[in-house]
């Protein structure tokens, strides 16, 4: 069966939830698409959630982007709406377009609303007993042929498959979050894996417009397999630290290392607080029960006791976790021992950064290499001062780097990762790195 036969009858599962929504939104949009371009057709797209505000929720959000995306796309809607003399100004177009999106989309609660699809994309929490649930329950239902794309992050394949008894119907489809937006999608192929599905994946995967670094079928994939190792380095600079400077201070300086030294996004609580909390502890327990490679830590289950989670509001604003925040800045940080946020000045910021010496000059910062021509030549002047001069923060930034790299490495030699170049794809296109991890600066 081919990619357009089986894009006429498909399902996204835990459609409501961050990854599924923007799943949704692809998926609506190229049904829409391919509605208007193959008028003998027809085109169906079930989303399926638990709660039904959420679903609501859910065609809110389809309707305003649509939107937005039509506006964008309003040569190519001339063309597709040439034969409509009713439709004369832009506007009348892509409010027709919207129009075409939601004519294709039905939500529900209930698993049924899948049983003709053939292709079922999954994003429900990340619980593989639930998992190995719906899958059991989809493939009972819907028709031999269905395929499962699953947006697991972390558990491996084979055992979803195996438990479900699925073997060879399901692959590993990661997108990154947002998932309309980012361009990175790692395919994770389990060992048994039906070669049309193969085939199919990477097809979809051009369609969407969409990169793809594939990874093996270990536990966290290259990703997470990245992600929580840099997470539990950062954690235990913290214990090391806070023995000299208090806690506070041990994760507001590793934090500002780990961004501005690093020239990162965001430092590694923020972006541990942007993920959640829970979400980190979760991975970390999916991962060491099938690794055991000592994927824990302590701080990240204090953390939670107390009810520090972080994550993000329904608009992507990131709530309060290691770091406070104020409309984006960061402006404090959680202190577990006093159960409070300590509120950051400009007095003790000052101080503070005056613990980890001057900072390499030119002051380069991740904002203004964006899209910087001479970029690989900054950085490389950049991280040679770094090599040729000795203080805490140098010190700090070498150890993280470093340690970012051995693991990059060691997903290499796991056999997660194909090569270097590979986990080096997965920093820069879904992290948003500036430089991949495998890199001869240091
Ligand atoms: N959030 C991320 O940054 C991210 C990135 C990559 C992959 N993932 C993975 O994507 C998946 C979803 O994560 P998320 O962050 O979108 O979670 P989420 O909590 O935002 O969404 C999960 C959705 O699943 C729904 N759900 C739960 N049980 C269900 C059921 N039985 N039937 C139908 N729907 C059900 C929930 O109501 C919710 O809307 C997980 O496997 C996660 O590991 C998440």
């Amino acid at each position: 069966m081919d990619l357009n036969t089986r894009l006429q009858n498909v399902a996204v599962i835990g459609s409501a939830g961050k990854m599924g929504s923007g799943i949704s939104l692809l998926l609506a949009l190229e049904l829409a698409y391919r509605a208007l371009e193959n008028k003998d057709r027809t085109y169906l797209l079930n989303l399926i959630d638990v709660h039904d505000a959420a679903l609501q929720g859910l065609i809110r959000y389809l309707r305003e982007q649509a939107t937005k995306d039509a506006e964008k796309q309003v040569s190519r809607l001339r063309r597709i709406y040439a034969d409509r003399e009713d439709l004369v100004e832009n506007g009348e177009m892509v409010q027709e377009f919207v129009h075409e999106v939601l004519l294709h989309v039905r939500t529900g609660k209930s698993l049924a609303l899948a049983k003709d699809s053939t292709l079922v994309f999954e994003a429900a929490f990340e619980k593989e007993d639930l998992k190995i649930g719906l899958y059991q329950e989809l493939a009972a239902l819907c028709p031999p042929e269905m395929f499962i794309l699953t947006n697991t992050s972390s558990i491996p394949l084979h055992v979803l498959a195996e438990a479900a008894g699925i073997s060879g119907r399901i692959i590993g489809y990661h997108f990154y979050n947002p998932p309309a937006v980012q361009k990175l999608l790692e395919i994770i192929t389990p060992e048994v894996c039906d070669p049309d599905l193969q085939h199919l994946a990477a097809e979809l995967a051009q369609v969407l417009g969409k990169q793809v670094v594939p990874s093996h079928d270990i536990a966290g994939f290259i990703g997470n397999g990245h992600f929580m190792r840099d997470g539990l380095h950062g954690l235990r600079e913290v214990e090391r630290l806070a023995q000299e400077h208090g806690f506070v201070k041990a994760v507001y300086l590793v934090d500002k290392v780990s961004r501005d030294w690093l020239l990162r996004p965001m430092g590694i609580f923020q972006l541990i607080d942007y993920v959640g909390v829970d979400v980190f502890q979760l991975i970390l327990r999916v991962m060491e029960k099938y690794l055991q490679d000592g994927l824990h830590s302590p701080l990240i289950d204090r953390y939670l006791e107390l009810g520090v989670k972080g994550g993000q509001t329904s608009s992507g604003a990131q709530k309060d976790g290691f770091l406070k925040y104020d409309k984006g800045r960061i402006v404090g940080v959680y202190d577990h021992e006093h159960r409070e946020y300590v509120a950051l000045d400009e007095a003790w910021i000052k101080a503070t950064d005056e613990l980890l010496g001057p900072h390499p000059e030119p002051k380069l910062s991740w904002k203004s290499l964006q899209r910087d021509p001479e970029l690989d030549q900054k950085l490389r002047g950049f991280f040679q001062k770094c090599k040729e001069s000795s203080s805490p923060g140098i010190e700090l930034a070498k150890a993280h780097f470093l340690a970012s790299r051995e693991t990059s490495l060691r997903l290499v030699q796991d056999g997660v990762a194909n090569s270097a170049e590979d986990v080096n794809k997965v920093l820069t296109l879904g992290f948003f790195h500036l430089y991949g991890p495998v890199n001869d600066y240091l």
